[in-house]
């Protein structure tokens, strides 16, 4: 078992059996008297739950919309429990890193594709389809692009030669076989509802705002079968970027490029954003020509106390089931992804630094959690079609 979870594993344990005593002030307001005492309360205890799933999310999503997860290949290959879970409940899997820049360019001539064949050749094995992830991103890069940067000889066009024959090796090599491609990253910023909502990456800096024009471009030449999406955070709460980044979309597509879809990565939280304004970003979205992905679904919880208790199971419970419904009044939603397997797995969860967000729908012992019952009912009430 790796170091990663055998910690989470402890905590979890080591949370389970704590009970914690806290001082509460009473204040109580009586027939104009003012009391107050000092009582002792037990803090939350943590949740108790016994969930069986009778029908995989797979299938009570109907079977038009794909259900995924974000997979490492260190689960895949060592962890039968990681393994069951996926095989059991998703139909797609998306590489959580592994087909980064970073990690599939070890020097700017090669490329290791291990760890991505594994991946891809297992969903093959397994009858689901890959979401790829990420083409062009300004984080996870490679450390020689450093070098490439500081050297004066490499101009506009030579960052232009550099970053196609980057996507179209990718792309080429999984033509066919990756359904659809995240081709772009985050790449407008938030908060943003003027003429230039362009984040300032490497990329933009580099080549001037037709990377991302260009990127569609040559995926599609690689793979003219795959769906091509433009993937953002804070987009299902920050309502000027995605109008930004529709507008974006549409403008493209008028100029004939390649956009076939909205990739919402979904990283929420309990407490936001509202109900009402993701509805708000699917109406949005619905007026226009693009396919809808959630893509890396994951709902924390605060990341406050080392307690999973009752009170937050419930919410959560309640929060994946309103989110599930909010996306699914999109009228071409494709897809639901969660970005990781179990907490055990989350890039969000890391007790062995303090932070506890739980925010996925198996816990660390990959046991169901209230959410996943929720989140079944959900997609059986609202995905399917
Ligand atoms: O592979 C190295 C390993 O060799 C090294 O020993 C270890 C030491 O820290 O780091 C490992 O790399 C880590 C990598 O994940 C693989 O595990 C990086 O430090 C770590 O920063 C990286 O985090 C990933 C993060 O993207 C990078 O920004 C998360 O796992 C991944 O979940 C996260 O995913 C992003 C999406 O791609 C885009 N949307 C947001 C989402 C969350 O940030």
């Amino acid at each position: 078992m790796d170091r990663e979870r055998t910690g989470a594993l402890d905590s979890k344990h080591r949370a389970r059996k704590k009970i914690t005593a806290m001082l509460v002030l009473v204040i109580a307001l009586t027939a104009g008297n003012i009391i107050v005492g000092i009582q002792v309360q037990e803090q939350a205890k943590p949740a108790v739950y016994n969930i069986s799933l009778e029908t995989p999310f797979k299938e009570a999503a109907g079977g038009d919309v794909v259900i995924g997860a974000a997979v490492h290949t260190w689960g895949l290959k060592t962890d039968t429990q990681y393994r069951a879970i996926l095989e059991t409940h998703f139909n797609s899997i998306t590489p959580e890193n592994e087909m980064k820049m970073g990690l599939l360019r070890p020097n700017q001539t090669g490329f290791y594709w291990d760890n991505a064949d594994y991946l891809v050749n297992y969903a093959e094995s397994q009858n689901m389809t890959v979401h790829g992830h990420t083409l062009v991103w300004h984080s996870q890069v490679p450390g020689w692009l450093d070098e490439f940067s500081a050297d004066p000889a490499n101009d506009r066009e030579a960052w232009r030669a550099m970053l196609k024959h980057h996507i179209q090796t990718v792309v080429g090599r999984y033509a066919g076989r990756v359904h659809a491609w995240d081709v772009v990253n985050e790449v407008v910023e938030m908060g943003f509802g003027g003429e230039n909502g362009y984040r300032k990456t490497v990329w933009y800096e580099k080549i001037g705002v037709d990377y991302i024009k260009d990127a569609f471009i040559w995926a599609h030449e690689a793979d003219p079968s795959a769906k091509l999406y433009v993937n953002d955070y804070g987009i299902c709460s920050d309502l000027n970027k995605l109008d930004f980044t529709l507008k974006l979309v549409s403008q493209l597509q008028g100029q004939g490029v390649p956009i076939h879809g909205i990739g919402f990565q979904g990283h929420v939280s309990l407490y936001g954003p509202p109900v009402d304004v993701i509805r708000q970003a699917v109406a949005m979205v619905n007026s226009y020509d693009v396919d809808v992905w959630v893509t890396e679904l994951d709902i924390s919880v605060g990341g406050k106390t080392n307690i999973y208790s009752t009170f937050l199971a419930n919410r959560q419970a309640t929060r994946y089931a309103e989110v599930v419904e909010a996306f699914s009044r999109a009228e071409r939603l494709v897809g639901i992804s969660t970005w990781g397997v179990y907490d055990g797995s989350s890039w969000l969860h890391r007790p062995e630094q303090g932070v506890f967000q739980w925010p996925l729908l198996f816990d660390e012992a990959y046991a169901p959690k209230p959410c996943a019952a929720s989140f079944a009912t959900a997609l059986s009430t609202h995905v399917a079609r």
